[in-house]
């Protein structure tokens, strides 16, 4: 076999099982520790995963494993390999029971599913050369980064050593579709290698510096001539769909996708200096006489979120600050008690020139009022000498999302009611990549990472505004570096 899945040999004889095309090749020559192959639908990406699965089955050793989400779609993938495989390696068997394939060197593909985060627990005591994740976007972060932790070689006194590695596939939206895009997408352009360095503190002292890399092969149907020519139609029916899902599928375009709930969000960095017609934008001075809010969402295990925000003279807000309480990791809180909370707070009001001497008034999510066993998260924060406080939020959770598509609304100057600072990097990653919730459909997944927007829902409700947005007036600074007139 030549590195890739194609020329098997059958008896005497070769012919060509399966070739990859183009971008399949370029996704299947990547040399970093994890690589997304990603973007719209039917690139040939699940096909790329199985062929990729198949590079070490000439080691005896090896242990490849195949995962999606639910044992429905598995079976999907277990259908497709049933024809590739078992045609490329007639000598392999695959056993139903253990959804694995048996191949003469004695190596081994399994497949499995994760529908829970607790699933991830069958794979404890097993190791796996390669990991291969169809559809990551339905995976979580949790799910995703266990599996580092199973991904190891195993023994080989004697023969050759595997390669350990790790890949997915991916299509934009599902639950995991924020912390795939800050991973993959966002760090770096398509194609481009990122190098994260680690610092890893030894248990005899000391530290040792590591490093793991990763890249994001882009797909899209275009790159797959195999099934273009087998259904023309097929670019039709993507073309059929509705926009943010046609966006996704079709261009695999990473910021509008099916299911986000947010779909009004823009981001356009070239206007973030004028500040129309995106709802990120670059920090200004604003006049001190606008009110200023200051949102709070508690977490512990999941994180805590702050915000500032202004009021402008037309009740329009501006998110300039936040504080976002994690550990780094998607949805992974920073475990930092009360008080320590209220002294963060009250270090950023003291020392941040655009909050320091401004009145605040701080609104909350309500359960931190609980009083009921022992004294208050909130009333813990309001203790001297930090004197953090709060009044209790409105939690109606459909009216405070409503209030967040209003203001998201583009009025008629391309000024929506709600801006962001580009400073506040939490709220930017976390909110749009929000999707619904699959029970309750019309409120937001609460499985995700939702803090910011809870902390926004509070400050929101705390000065509501109607479905139709204002007629917006001209633009308040059309020169962007005359913003602080007030
Ligand atoms: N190199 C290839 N040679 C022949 N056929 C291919 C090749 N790559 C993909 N195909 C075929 O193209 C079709 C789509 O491929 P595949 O299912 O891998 O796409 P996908 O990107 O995973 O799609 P989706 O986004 O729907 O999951 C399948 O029928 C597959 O067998
Ligand atoms: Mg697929």
């Amino acid at each position: 076999m030549k590195g890739c899945f194609e020329d098997m040999p059958t008896g005497k004889e070769r012919r060509v099982i399966w070739r990859p095309q183009p971008r399949q090749a370029a996704f299947m020559s990547r040399p970093e520790y994890e690589c997304l192959y990603g973007g719209a639908a039917g690139g040939g990406k699940s096909d790329a995963l199985l062929a990729e699965a198949l590079r070490q089955v000439h080691i005896p050793a090896y242990r490849g494993l195949l995962l999606r989400k639910t044992v429905p779609q598995l079976s999907e993938l277990i259908d497709r390999s049933r024809a590739l495989y078992a045609s490329a390696f007639p000598g392999a068997e695959y056993k139903a029971v253990s959804h694995t394939w048996e191949f003469p060197s004695g190596a081994k593909i399994s497949f499995g599913s994760m529908q829970h985060t607790q699933d991830r627990h069958n794979y404890q005591g097993r190791r796996f050369d390669f990991i291969g994740f169809d559809e990551l976007t339905h995976f979580t972060w949790e799910e995703y980064s266990y599996m580092f932790s199973r991904n190891r070689p195993g023994p080989s006194p004697d023969g050759p050593r595997t390669r350990v590695y790790i890949r997915a596939t991916a299509n934009p939206g599902g639950v995991g579709h924020g912390w795939v895009k800050a991973r993959f997408i966002d760090p770096a352009p398509p194609m481009t290698p990122v190098t994260e360095k680690l610092t890893l503190a030894l248990p005899e002292g000391g530290t040792r510096e590591l490093s793991r890399s990763r890249i994001f092969v882009p797909a899209t149907v275009f790159d797959n001539q195999a099934l273009l020519e087998a259904d023309p139609a097929y670019l039709a029916s993507l073309a059929m769909l509705p926009r943010a899902e046609r966006e996704a599928l079709l261009y695999g375009s990473w910021t509008s996708f099916s299911g986000q709930v947010f779909e009004e969000w823009r981001d356009l960095p070239e206007k973030y200096a004028e500040g129309t017609g995106t709802h990120v934008i670059d920090p200004f001075d604003p006049p001190r006489d606008w009110r200023c809010w200051r949102g709070f969402d508690f977490g512990y295990s999941r994180p805590y979120a702050v915000g500032w925000f202004l009021a402008d003279r037309e009740g329009r807000l501006y998110l300039v600050r936040e504080l976002y309480g994690w550990d780094g990791t998607p949805n992974g809180g920073a475990r930092e008690d009360p008080v320590t909370i209220a002294r963060r707070i009250r270090q950023e009001e003291d020392s941040d020139p655009l909050l320091r001497g401004r009145q605040i008034f701080g609104v909350a999510d309500p359960s931190i009022f609980d009083g009921s066993r022992g004294e208050s998260i909130a009333d813990r924060m309001a203790r001297p000498p930090y004197r953090v406080s709060f009044f209790p939020g409105r939690n109606a959770r459909l009216a405070g999302k409503m209030q967040l598509h209003y203001r998201l609304t583009m009025g008629a100057a391309g000024l929506p009611m709600l801006q962001v600072f580009r400073t506040c990097a939490n709220f930017i990653r976390t909110v749009p990549a929000l999707t619904y919730d699959p029970v309750r459909t019309e409120d937001v997944d609460t499985s995700m990472e939702d803090h910011m927007y809870d902390m926004c829902r509070y400050v929101l409700m705390e000065s509501p505004i109607s479905p139709a947005p204002p007629v917006s007036r001209v633009p308040r600074w059309p020169d962007p570096l005359n913003r602080n007139e007030g």
